[in-house]
């Protein structure tokens, strides 16, 4: 037998029962497809009794007030989800007099209905031979095939559900799709599959080089850019040298310290020097190493020292820079990492920072 059959043959006896597996009415497998795509089948199946007694078909449950529909749905959260089908079923009952949309072309096109839901009715009430892709069906696949790619990128997407149509049983598309997601959910499972009993074992790639845990691989991110900044506090007779920050970079318009920055780690020394350099201020005078801080962003990680350098005179630093009366400092807009190190100068030096 092929994969295919042995997957079948599994379906067949050791399939869950469950409700929504003895119908082929589509809008019985459309509701409950909406629901299982927000909870578990065992949190779902409740919802799932609840909406068909209430709501038995599409034209009940278009009738109804959006309220009634929202009460139902209560717990499951994602609110718009409930009120995109019971938009959806107001069409079908309105437009399409009650008769369901019964291709995924058509399917597709339905507010709340995505390629998913789609394949999803389009196969197992039609018989229509279109491939579902799920997050349990992704995962048999990317160990089936050993595949490199991860299915949350536009590339696995495709290349994901090119498999899917490939391995999809096209004489049976309903049961196969069913038997592929419950192999997905009962045996090919995200930690720990149960390789020995699958019926998929002889032909799995990832089981043949024992790699199933290396399955599904996941996206991997671009590891944060570390930076090196030392920042300089220039401090002359109660003013603060600060520079507004341009436009469009990170932190547009908040007030600054002048600072240098470096790819990699610097000692207190080649700070200085730096600073020398740029005429900053004298190798001969004193500096306070205040604080150092690690500052996470997004994409970047600042490993960031604070120097204080207190003079008798201001001195043009050549920065652009404005001197600020220390007063002000608290209601300009300043970055929150020189917070910190408001903070910890106040705790050094009382005196120096309102
Ligand atoms: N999860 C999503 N759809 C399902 C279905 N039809 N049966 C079991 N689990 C599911
Ligand atoms: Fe998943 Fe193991 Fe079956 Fe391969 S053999 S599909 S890894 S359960």
């Amino acid at each position: 037998m092929n994969n295919q059959q042995n997957l079948l043959v599994w379906y067949q006896e050791n399939k869950r029962d469950l409700p929504w597996r003895n119908t082929q009415n589509p809008y019985h497998i459309w509701i409950s497809e909406v629901i299982l795509q927000q909870t578990r089948v065992a949190q779902g199946l409740p919802y799932f009794l609840r909406f068909m007694e209430k709501f038995p078909d599409v034209f009940s449950m278009a009738n109804a007030p959006e309220d009634e529909i929202l009460k139902l749905w209560q717990g499951l959260g994602y609110y718009s989800r409930a009120r995109n089908m019971h938009s959806s079923a107001k069409l079908i009952a309105e437009v399409h007099q009650g008769v369901f949309p019964n291709t995924f072309n058509q399917l597709v096109k339905l507010k709340g209905i995505g390629p998913y839901t789609a394949a999803a009715i389009a196969s197992f009430a039609f018989k229509e031979p279109v491939a579902v892709v799920d997050g349990n069906v992704a995962r048999v696949l990317s160990r089936f095939y050993a595949l490199e790619t991860a299915f949350q990128t536009p590339a696995g997407k495709k290349l994901f559900s090119e498999l899917a149509q490939e391995f999809l049983n096209k004489s049976e598309p309903d049961m196969h799709n069913q038997a592929i997601m419950e192999l997905g959910a009962l045996v090919c499972t995200p930690t720990n599959p149960n390789c020995l009993i699958c019926p998929l074992q002889s032909n799995c790639l990832a089981f043949i080089q024992q790699k199933q845990s290396q399955f599904p691989v996941r996206i991997t991110k671009n590891p944060p850019k570390k930076r090196y900044i030392a920042y300089f506090h220039f401090e002359s007779n109660g003013k603060t040298a600060l520079f507004k920050r341009p436009k469009g970079g990170i932190w547009q318009h908040l007030y600054d310290f002048p600072y240098l920055e470096s790819e990699f780690p610097l000692t207190d020394e080649d700070w200085f020097s730096q600073a020398h350099l740029k005429n900053w201020f004298e190798p001969k005078q004193a500096v306070t190493k205040v604080l150092e801080k690690k500052h996470v962003l997004s994409h970047q990680h600042l490993y960031v020292s604070f120097y204080l350098v207190q003079t008798e005179k201001i001195k043009e630093l050549q920065f652009g820079e404005f001197w600020k009366a220390n007063e002000e400092l608290h209601q300009l807009g300043i970055p929150r990492l020189l917070d910190s190190y408001f903070e910890k100068l106040k705790e050094i030096y009382p005196e120096l920072i309102s």
